[in-house]
Protein backbone atom coordinates (compact mmCIF):
# COMPACT_ATOMS: atom_id res chain seq x y z
CA UNK A 1 0.00 0.00 0.00
CA UNK A 2 1.48 3.51 -0.81
CA UNK A 3 0.28 6.73 0.84
CA UNK A 4 0.79 10.20 -0.41
CA UNK A 5 1.92 12.86 1.90
CA UNK A 6 1.60 16.37 -0.03
CA UNK A 7 2.75 19.32 2.26
CA UNK A 8 1.54 22.40 2.64
CA UNK A 9 1.64 23.87 5.98
CA UNK A 10 4.18 26.26 4.56
CA UNK A 11 4.03 29.82 5.02
CA UNK A 12 5.17 31.09 1.73
CA UNK A 13 7.93 33.71 3.21
CA UNK A 14 10.09 34.17 0.17
CA UNK A 15 7.10 34.47 -1.92
CA UNK A 16 5.97 37.83 -0.04
CA UNK A 17 2.20 37.18 -0.82
CA UNK A 18 -0.65 37.88 1.77
CA UNK A 19 -1.98 33.92 1.12
CA UNK A 20 0.61 31.42 1.30
CA UNK A 21 1.48 30.33 -2.21
CA UNK A 22 -0.04 26.47 -2.03
CA UNK A 23 -3.54 28.18 -1.94
CA UNK A 24 -2.89 31.26 -4.88
CA UNK A 25 -5.38 30.30 -7.10
CA UNK A 26 -4.64 30.62 -10.88
CA UNK A 27 -7.31 30.43 -13.80
CA UNK A 28 -9.86 29.50 -10.71
CA UNK A 29 -7.81 26.53 -9.30
CA UNK A 30 -5.84 26.65 -6.14
CA UNK A 31 -1.66 25.34 -6.79
CA UNK A 32 -2.37 23.08 -4.19
CA UNK A 33 -5.05 21.34 -5.94
CA UNK A 34 -2.68 20.13 -9.29
CA UNK A 35 -0.32 17.96 -6.71
CA UNK A 36 -3.51 16.62 -4.79
CA UNK A 37 -5.46 15.65 -8.31
CA UNK A 38 -2.11 14.34 -9.75
CA UNK A 39 -2.23 11.99 -6.62
CA UNK A 40 -5.39 11.06 -6.29
CA UNK A 41 -5.69 10.07 -10.18
CA UNK A 42 -2.05 8.20 -9.98
CA UNK A 43 -3.38 4.13 -9.65
CA UNK A 44 -0.27 3.26 -7.61
CA UNK A 45 -2.00 6.00 -5.00
CA UNK A 46 -3.95 4.30 -2.30
CA UNK A 47 -4.50 7.26 -0.16
CA UNK A 48 -3.41 11.45 0.07
CA UNK A 49 -2.86 13.27 3.14
CA UNK A 50 -2.39 16.62 3.14
CA UNK A 51 -0.37 18.29 6.47
CA UNK A 52 -1.53 22.32 6.51
CA UNK A 53 -1.58 24.72 9.45
CA UNK A 54 -4.00 24.45 11.53
CA UNK A 55 -6.55 26.74 10.94
CA UNK A 56 -6.59 25.83 7.10
CA UNK A 57 -8.14 21.95 8.17
CA UNK A 58 -11.26 22.51 8.54
CA UNK A 59 -11.52 24.53 5.15
CA UNK A 60 -9.18 21.84 3.33
CA UNK A 61 -10.99 18.91 4.36
CA UNK A 62 -14.59 20.74 2.62
CA UNK A 63 -12.67 21.57 -0.51
CA UNK A 64 -10.65 18.14 -0.50
CA UNK A 65 -13.45 15.13 0.89
CA UNK A 66 -11.27 12.72 -0.78
CA UNK A 67 -8.16 12.89 1.17
CA UNK A 68 -6.78 13.09 5.20
CA UNK A 69 -5.78 16.34 6.41
CA UNK A 70 -3.38 16.78 9.17
CA UNK A 71 -1.83 18.91 11.18
CA UNK A 72 1.67 20.45 10.22
CA UNK A 73 4.40 21.89 12.13
CA UNK A 74 6.63 24.98 12.53
CA UNK A 75 9.69 23.48 10.07
CA UNK A 76 8.83 21.40 7.08
CA UNK A 77 10.71 18.65 8.65
CA UNK A 78 7.81 18.65 11.10
CA UNK A 79 5.30 18.56 8.97
CA UNK A 80 6.21 15.80 6.85
CA UNK A 81 6.85 13.80 10.10
CA UNK A 82 3.39 14.19 11.22
CA UNK A 83 2.43 13.18 7.85
CA UNK A 84 4.22 9.90 7.88
CA UNK A 85 3.13 9.24 11.47
CA UNK A 86 -0.68 9.44 10.40
CA UNK A 87 -0.55 7.02 7.41
CA UNK A 88 -3.00 4.29 7.16
CA UNK A 89 -1.73 0.74 8.97
CA UNK A 90 -0.60 -1.34 6.19
CA UNK A 91 0.84 1.10 4.56
CA UNK A 92 4.63 0.37 2.95
CA UNK A 93 5.25 3.08 1.06
CA UNK A 94 5.43 7.05 1.68
CA UNK A 95 5.75 9.80 -1.49
CA UNK A 96 6.26 12.41 -0.31
CA UNK A 97 5.33 16.11 -2.09
CA UNK A 98 5.80 19.68 -2.26
CA UNK A 99 2.36 21.11 -2.81
CA UNK A 100 4.50 24.19 -4.06
CA UNK A 101 5.32 21.78 -7.22
CA UNK A 102 1.39 22.00 -8.93
CA UNK A 103 3.41 20.37 -12.67
CA UNK A 104 4.20 17.06 -10.69
CA UNK A 105 4.07 14.32 -13.57
CA UNK A 106 2.33 11.02 -13.61
CA UNK A 107 5.60 9.73 -14.50
CA UNK A 108 7.61 10.35 -11.85
CA UNK A 109 5.79 9.46 -8.90
CA UNK A 110 5.43 6.11 -10.57
CA UNK A 111 9.12 5.96 -11.03
CA UNK A 112 9.39 6.58 -7.15
CA UNK A 113 7.42 3.97 -6.20
CA UNK A 114 8.39 1.37 -8.65
CA UNK A 115 11.58 1.78 -7.81
CA UNK A 116 11.65 0.95 -3.98
CA UNK A 117 11.54 -2.81 -4.77
CA UNK A 118 14.57 -2.35 -5.15
CA UNK A 119 16.09 0.60 -3.29
CA UNK A 120 14.74 2.26 0.18
CA UNK A 121 14.49 5.86 -0.57
CA UNK A 122 13.98 7.60 -4.11
CA UNK A 123 13.33 10.46 -5.71
CA UNK A 124 13.93 12.93 -8.93
CA UNK A 125 17.54 15.30 -9.27
CA UNK A 126 18.46 17.78 -11.55
CA UNK A 127 21.88 19.26 -12.32
CA UNK A 128 23.29 22.89 -11.35
CA UNK A 129 23.21 24.94 -14.95
CA UNK A 130 24.51 27.55 -13.28
CA UNK A 131 28.26 27.84 -12.13
CA UNK A 132 28.63 27.62 -8.07
CA UNK A 133 30.49 29.00 -5.20
CA UNK A 134 30.88 28.53 -1.50
CA UNK A 135 30.73 32.09 0.31
CA UNK A 136 32.29 32.07 3.62
CA UNK A 137 32.48 35.30 5.52
CA UNK A 138 33.05 36.88 2.03
CA UNK A 139 35.15 34.54 0.66
CA UNK A 140 34.69 32.35 -2.44
CA UNK A 141 35.84 28.82 -3.05
CA UNK A 142 35.16 27.03 -6.42
CA UNK A 143 32.81 24.20 -6.34
CA UNK A 144 32.59 21.34 -9.37
CA UNK A 145 28.94 21.23 -10.11
CA UNK A 146 28.90 18.37 -11.82
CA UNK A 147 28.41 16.93 -8.49
CA UNK A 148 26.25 19.10 -7.04
CA UNK A 149 22.23 17.92 -7.66
CA UNK A 150 19.33 19.54 -6.81
CA UNK A 151 16.44 17.49 -5.14
CA UNK A 152 13.19 17.62 -6.13
CA UNK A 153 10.03 15.99 -4.86
CA UNK A 154 7.90 13.58 -4.97
CA UNK A 155 10.25 11.47 -3.00
CA UNK A 156 9.81 7.79 -2.14
CA UNK A 157 10.16 5.89 1.23
CA UNK A 158 10.22 2.38 2.31
CA UNK A 159 7.62 3.57 5.86
CA UNK A 160 10.56 1.84 8.07
CA UNK A 161 13.27 4.25 6.27
CA UNK A 162 11.66 7.69 6.61
CA UNK A 163 10.67 6.42 10.21
CA UNK A 164 14.12 5.40 11.25
CA UNK A 165 15.40 8.61 9.82
CA UNK A 166 12.63 11.41 11.32
CA UNK A 167 12.91 9.66 14.52
CA UNK A 168 16.52 10.43 14.63
CA UNK A 169 17.96 13.76 16.20
CA UNK A 170 18.73 14.85 12.53
CA UNK A 171 17.35 18.21 10.67
CA UNK A 172 17.77 18.71 7.03
CA UNK A 173 15.77 20.81 4.08
CA UNK A 174 14.14 17.60 2.88
CA UNK A 175 13.64 13.70 3.51
CA UNK A 176 16.39 12.37 0.73
CA UNK A 177 19.17 14.56 3.05
CA UNK A 178 17.72 12.96 6.46
CA UNK A 179 17.97 9.67 5.11
CA UNK A 180 21.30 10.29 3.56
CA UNK A 181 22.46 11.65 6.78
CA UNK A 182 21.25 9.15 9.46
CA UNK A 183 22.84 6.09 6.69
CA UNK A 184 25.41 6.99 4.55
CA UNK A 185 25.43 3.94 2.77
CA UNK A 186 21.40 3.58 2.14
CA UNK A 187 20.40 2.46 -1.39
CA UNK A 188 18.72 5.53 -2.73
CA UNK A 189 17.81 5.94 -6.45
CA UNK A 190 17.60 8.91 -7.86
CA UNK A 191 16.73 9.88 -11.30
CA UNK A 192 16.71 12.68 -13.64
CA UNK A 193 13.46 15.12 -12.73
CA UNK A 194 12.02 17.42 -15.20
CA UNK A 195 12.33 21.37 -15.36
CA UNK A 196 8.53 21.98 -15.14
CA UNK A 197 8.31 20.52 -11.70
CA UNK A 198 10.04 23.53 -10.31
CA UNK A 199 8.86 24.32 -6.66
CA UNK A 200 6.98 28.07 -6.23
CA UNK A 201 9.57 30.20 -4.01
CA UNK A 202 9.32 33.31 -5.49
CA UNK A 203 7.53 35.94 -7.44
CA UNK A 204 9.01 35.09 -10.87
CA UNK A 205 8.28 31.37 -10.63
CA UNK A 206 4.93 32.50 -9.82
CA UNK A 207 4.68 34.39 -12.95
CA UNK A 208 6.03 31.13 -15.04
CA UNK A 209 3.30 28.70 -13.48
CA UNK A 210 0.74 31.32 -14.40
CA UNK A 211 2.15 31.18 -17.54
CA UNK A 212 2.02 27.44 -18.22
CA UNK A 213 -1.62 27.16 -16.48
CA UNK A 214 -3.39 29.85 -18.26
CA UNK A 215 -1.58 28.35 -21.54
CA UNK A 216 -3.11 24.98 -20.22
CA UNK A 217 0.67 22.96 -21.79
CA UNK A 218 2.14 21.92 -18.53
CA UNK A 219 2.98 17.96 -18.44
CA UNK A 220 0.28 18.14 -15.24
CA UNK A 221 -2.68 17.82 -17.33
CA UNK A 222 -4.05 14.60 -17.33
CA UNK A 223 -7.86 15.46 -17.38
CA UNK A 224 -10.19 17.45 -18.95
CA UNK A 225 -13.86 17.26 -18.83
CA UNK A 226 -15.19 16.55 -22.47
CA UNK A 227 -18.50 14.61 -21.67
CA UNK A 228 -21.04 15.58 -24.27
CA UNK A 229 -18.03 17.35 -26.10
CA UNK A 230 -18.85 16.52 -30.13
CA UNK A 231 -15.32 16.41 -31.43
CA UNK A 232 -14.40 15.46 -35.66
CA UNK A 233 -11.00 14.32 -36.46
CA UNK A 234 -10.19 14.71 -39.84
CA UNK A 235 -7.13 12.53 -40.73
CA UNK A 236 -8.10 10.83 -37.33
CA UNK A 237 -7.71 6.96 -38.56
CA UNK A 238 -3.68 6.79 -38.03
CA UNK A 239 -0.65 7.56 -35.77
CA UNK A 240 -1.07 11.45 -34.06
CA UNK A 241 -5.14 11.56 -35.29
CA UNK A 242 -5.88 8.22 -33.76
CA UNK A 243 -4.12 8.76 -30.64
CA UNK A 244 -5.65 12.54 -30.28
CA UNK A 245 -9.54 10.51 -31.11
CA UNK A 246 -8.28 7.82 -28.15
CA UNK A 247 -7.61 10.60 -25.48
CA UNK A 248 -10.89 12.80 -26.46
CA UNK A 249 -12.82 9.52 -25.98
CA UNK A 250 -11.17 8.76 -22.75
CA UNK A 251 -12.48 11.90 -21.53
CA UNK A 252 -16.10 11.71 -22.51
CA UNK A 253 -16.24 13.31 -25.37
CA UNK A 254 -18.30 11.97 -28.64
CA UNK A 255 -15.60 11.42 -31.53
CA UNK A 256 -16.44 11.35 -35.42
CA UNK A 257 -13.17 10.44 -37.14
CA UNK A 258 -12.49 10.72 -41.04
CA UNK A 259 -9.69 9.21 -42.97
CA UNK A 260 -8.25 8.60 -46.31
CA UNK A 261 -11.79 6.74 -47.43
CA UNK A 262 -13.07 10.73 -48.48
CA UNK A 263 -11.03 13.19 -50.00
CA UNK A 264 -10.81 16.44 -47.66
CA UNK A 265 -9.32 18.47 -50.50
CA UNK A 266 -12.07 18.13 -52.33
CA UNK A 267 -14.56 20.97 -52.66
CA UNK A 268 -17.95 19.39 -51.32
CA UNK A 269 -16.22 16.63 -49.30
CA UNK A 270 -17.07 18.10 -45.86
CA UNK A 271 -20.61 18.86 -46.99
CA UNK A 272 -21.70 15.59 -44.71
CA UNK A 273 -20.23 17.02 -41.18
CA UNK A 274 -21.62 20.66 -41.66
CA UNK A 275 -25.67 19.83 -40.81
CA UNK A 276 -24.52 19.52 -36.92
CA UNK A 277 -22.88 21.48 -34.02
CA UNK A 278 -18.94 20.28 -33.43
CA UNK A 279 -17.19 22.00 -30.48
CA UNK A 280 -13.86 20.45 -31.17
CA UNK A 281 -12.48 19.93 -35.11
CA UNK A 282 -9.25 19.01 -35.54
CA UNK A 283 -7.21 18.77 -38.80
CA UNK A 284 -4.19 16.47 -39.08
CA UNK A 285 -4.29 15.49 -42.51
CA UNK A 286 -1.31 15.65 -44.55
CA UNK A 287 0.73 13.44 -47.29
CA UNK A 288 4.26 12.67 -47.65
CA UNK A 289 3.29 10.49 -50.32
CA UNK A 290 1.44 10.75 -53.49
CA UNK A 291 0.26 7.79 -55.54
CA UNK A 292 2.34 5.39 -53.25
CA UNK A 293 5.43 7.53 -53.90
CA UNK A 294 7.24 10.16 -51.66
CA UNK A 295 7.14 13.61 -52.29
CA UNK A 296 10.03 14.09 -50.30
CA UNK A 297 12.63 14.71 -54.27
CA UNK A 298 13.51 17.58 -55.51
CA UNK A 299 11.54 20.25 -57.14
CA UNK A 300 13.00 19.45 -60.34
CA UNK A 301 11.67 15.85 -60.05
CA UNK A 302 8.50 17.03 -59.14
CA UNK A 303 5.52 17.06 -61.89
CA UNK A 304 2.86 19.81 -61.83
CA UNK A 305 0.30 17.14 -60.84
CA UNK A 306 2.08 15.87 -57.99
CA UNK A 307 2.53 19.51 -56.73
CA UNK A 308 -0.88 20.35 -57.00
CA UNK A 309 -2.68 17.22 -55.67
CA UNK A 310 -0.56 17.45 -52.59
CA UNK A 311 -0.97 21.40 -52.36
CA UNK A 312 -4.70 20.68 -52.17
CA UNK A 313 -4.24 17.37 -49.61
CA UNK A 314 -1.96 19.07 -47.37
CA UNK A 315 -3.46 22.93 -47.38
CA UNK A 316 -6.47 23.17 -49.18
CA UNK A 317 -8.04 20.69 -47.02
CA UNK A 318 -7.19 23.18 -44.35
CA UNK A 319 -9.13 25.74 -45.65
CA UNK A 320 -12.13 23.57 -46.10
CA UNK A 321 -11.88 23.19 -42.46
CA UNK A 322 -11.69 26.72 -41.29
CA UNK A 323 -14.46 26.76 -43.71
CA UNK A 324 -16.80 24.21 -41.85
CA UNK A 325 -15.58 25.84 -38.51
CA UNK A 326 -17.11 29.11 -39.45
CA UNK A 327 -20.55 26.99 -40.10
CA UNK A 328 -20.66 24.33 -37.40
CA UNK A 329 -18.86 25.73 -34.57
CA UNK A 330 -21.31 28.56 -33.44
CA UNK A 331 -21.29 28.59 -30.18
CA UNK A 332 -17.71 28.88 -29.16
CA UNK A 333 -15.17 25.89 -29.96
CA UNK A 334 -11.76 24.98 -30.73
CA UNK A 335 -10.28 24.18 -34.19
CA UNK A 336 -6.72 22.46 -33.88
CA UNK A 337 -4.22 21.95 -36.54
CA UNK A 338 -1.89 19.46 -36.65
CA UNK A 339 1.20 20.35 -38.61
CA UNK A 340 5.06 19.34 -38.93
CA UNK A 341 8.52 20.85 -37.12
CA UNK A 342 9.30 20.81 -41.06
CA UNK A 343 7.61 24.39 -41.66
CA UNK A 344 10.34 25.71 -39.63
CA UNK A 345 12.83 25.71 -42.91
CA UNK A 346 12.59 24.34 -46.12
CA UNK A 347 15.54 22.08 -46.92
CA UNK A 348 16.56 19.86 -50.17
CA UNK A 349 13.97 17.04 -50.78
CA UNK A 350 11.83 18.79 -48.61
CA UNK A 351 10.43 21.48 -51.25
CA UNK A 352 6.72 20.60 -51.49
CA UNK A 353 6.67 19.10 -48.16
CA UNK A 354 7.97 22.05 -45.92
CA UNK A 355 5.83 24.91 -47.79
CA UNK A 356 2.64 23.31 -47.18
CA UNK A 357 3.01 23.05 -43.50
CA UNK A 358 4.81 26.50 -43.15
CA UNK A 359 1.63 27.95 -45.25
CA UNK A 360 -0.69 26.10 -42.35
CA UNK A 361 0.68 28.18 -39.68
CA UNK A 362 0.31 30.97 -41.42
CA UNK A 363 -3.52 30.18 -42.03
CA UNK A 364 -3.98 28.83 -38.68
CA UNK A 365 -2.93 32.19 -37.14
CA UNK A 366 -4.72 34.33 -39.97
CA UNK A 367 -7.96 32.60 -39.22
CA UNK A 368 -7.20 32.39 -35.73
CA UNK A 369 -7.71 36.22 -35.81
CA UNK A 370 -10.41 36.36 -38.01
CA UNK A 371 -12.58 34.06 -35.64
CA UNK A 372 -11.86 35.31 -32.26
CA UNK A 373 -14.79 37.33 -31.90
CA UNK A 374 -16.97 34.40 -32.77
CA UNK A 375 -14.91 32.35 -29.73
CA UNK A 376 -13.49 29.64 -31.62
CA UNK A 377 -9.94 28.93 -30.67
CA UNK A 378 -7.49 28.20 -33.34
CA UNK A 379 -3.86 26.92 -32.31
CA UNK A 380 -1.78 24.59 -34.45
CA UNK A 381 0.77 21.69 -33.21
CA UNK A 382 4.40 21.22 -35.27
CA UNK A 383 5.43 18.32 -33.86
CA UNK A 384 8.87 16.85 -34.28
CA UNK A 385 9.57 13.71 -35.54
CA UNK A 386 6.87 11.57 -34.63
CA UNK A 387 6.88 7.69 -34.63
CA UNK A 388 4.52 7.17 -37.33
CA UNK A 389 3.81 4.48 -40.28
CA UNK A 390 4.46 8.33 -42.17
CA UNK A 391 7.31 8.35 -40.82
CA UNK A 392 9.11 5.67 -42.61
CA UNK A 393 8.97 7.23 -45.55
CA UNK A 394 11.71 9.85 -44.28
CA UNK A 395 15.42 9.99 -44.65
CA UNK A 396 17.28 6.71 -42.72
CA UNK A 397 19.11 8.32 -39.56
CA UNK A 398 16.08 10.84 -38.39
CA UNK A 399 14.11 7.98 -37.03
CA UNK A 400 15.85 8.27 -33.75
CA UNK A 401 14.34 10.74 -31.07
CA UNK A 402 10.90 10.31 -32.20
CA UNK A 403 8.12 11.63 -30.20
CA UNK A 404 5.00 9.15 -28.96
CA UNK A 405 1.67 9.89 -31.09
CA UNK A 406 0.51 9.97 -27.53
CA UNK A 407 2.69 12.48 -26.26
CA UNK A 408 0.94 14.58 -29.05
CA UNK A 409 -2.27 14.05 -28.22
CA UNK A 410 -1.61 14.91 -24.89
CA UNK A 411 -1.02 18.30 -25.83
CA UNK A 412 -3.45 18.66 -28.43
CA UNK A 413 -5.75 18.02 -25.45
CA UNK A 414 -4.51 20.88 -23.62
CA UNK A 415 -5.95 22.86 -26.95
CA UNK A 416 -9.58 21.28 -27.17
CA UNK A 417 -10.15 23.83 -23.89
CA UNK A 418 -9.77 26.45 -22.48
CA UNK A 419 -9.33 30.61 -24.25
CA UNK A 420 -5.87 30.33 -26.12
CA UNK A 421 -5.81 31.08 -29.48
CA UNK A 422 -3.20 31.96 -32.57
CA UNK A 423 -0.35 29.95 -31.00
CA UNK A 424 1.90 27.86 -32.59
CA UNK A 425 3.47 25.28 -30.46
CA UNK A 426 6.32 23.62 -31.49
CA UNK A 427 6.48 20.55 -29.87
CA UNK A 428 9.72 18.67 -29.65
CA UNK A 429 11.36 15.45 -27.99
CA UNK A 430 11.66 16.22 -24.49
CA UNK A 431 9.03 18.61 -24.05
N1 LIG B 1 5.99 23.19 4.30
C1 LIG B 1 5.23 22.57 5.28
N2 LIG B 1 5.41 22.91 6.59
C2 LIG B 1 6.31 23.85 6.94
C3 LIG B 1 7.10 24.46 5.96
C4 LIG B 1 6.91 24.09 4.63
O1 LIG B 1 4.38 21.73 4.98
N3 LIG B 1 6.43 24.18 8.21
C5 LIG B 1 5.72 22.86 2.89
C6 LIG B 1 5.33 24.06 2.06
O2 LIG B 1 3.94 24.32 2.16
C7 LIG B 1 5.79 23.71 0.67
C8 LIG B 1 6.91 22.69 0.90
O3 LIG B 1 6.89 22.37 2.28
O4 LIG B 1 4.77 23.08 -0.10
C9 LIG B 1 8.25 23.28 0.47
O5 LIG B 1 8.66 24.33 1.33
P1 LIG B 1 8.99 25.82 0.93
O6 LIG B 1 9.12 25.97 -0.52
O7 LIG B 1 10.10 26.26 1.80
O8 LIG B 1 7.63 26.56 1.34
P2 LIG B 1 7.37 27.62 2.46
O9 LIG B 1 8.06 27.21 3.70
O10 LIG B 1 5.91 27.81 2.51
O11 LIG B 1 8.04 28.92 1.84
P3 LIG B 1 9.14 29.88 2.49
O12 LIG B 1 10.28 28.99 2.88
O13 LIG B 1 9.45 30.86 1.43
O14 LIG B 1 8.48 30.50 3.70
MG1 LIG C 1 10.25 27.02 3.77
Amino acid sequence: MNSAIILAAGKGLRLKNKLPKQFITINGKQILSFSVRAFIEHPLIDEVIIVAMEKDIEKLKKEYPQCKIIKGGETRQESSTNGVNSVQPGAKNVVIHDAARPFVSKDSITECINKLDTHVATGPILDSTDSLVECHNGKYEHIDRSCIKKVLTPLGFRLETIKKAQSSNLTATGEINLVCQCDPNANIYLFKGDNYNFKITERSDLKFAEHLMHNNTHPNNSTFDASNKNVLILGGTGGIGNAIATRLSHFGANVTTVGSEISIQDQNSLDQFANQEWDIIIHSVGVVTYNKKSILKSIEQIDYNEWSEVIKINLTSAFLTCKLALKTITKGGHLLFIGSSASARGRDSFGLYSSTKAALTNLSQSFAEEVKSKKIMVNLINPSRTATKMRAIFPEGENNLLLSPERVAEVATCYCHGNTTGEVFDLRVGD
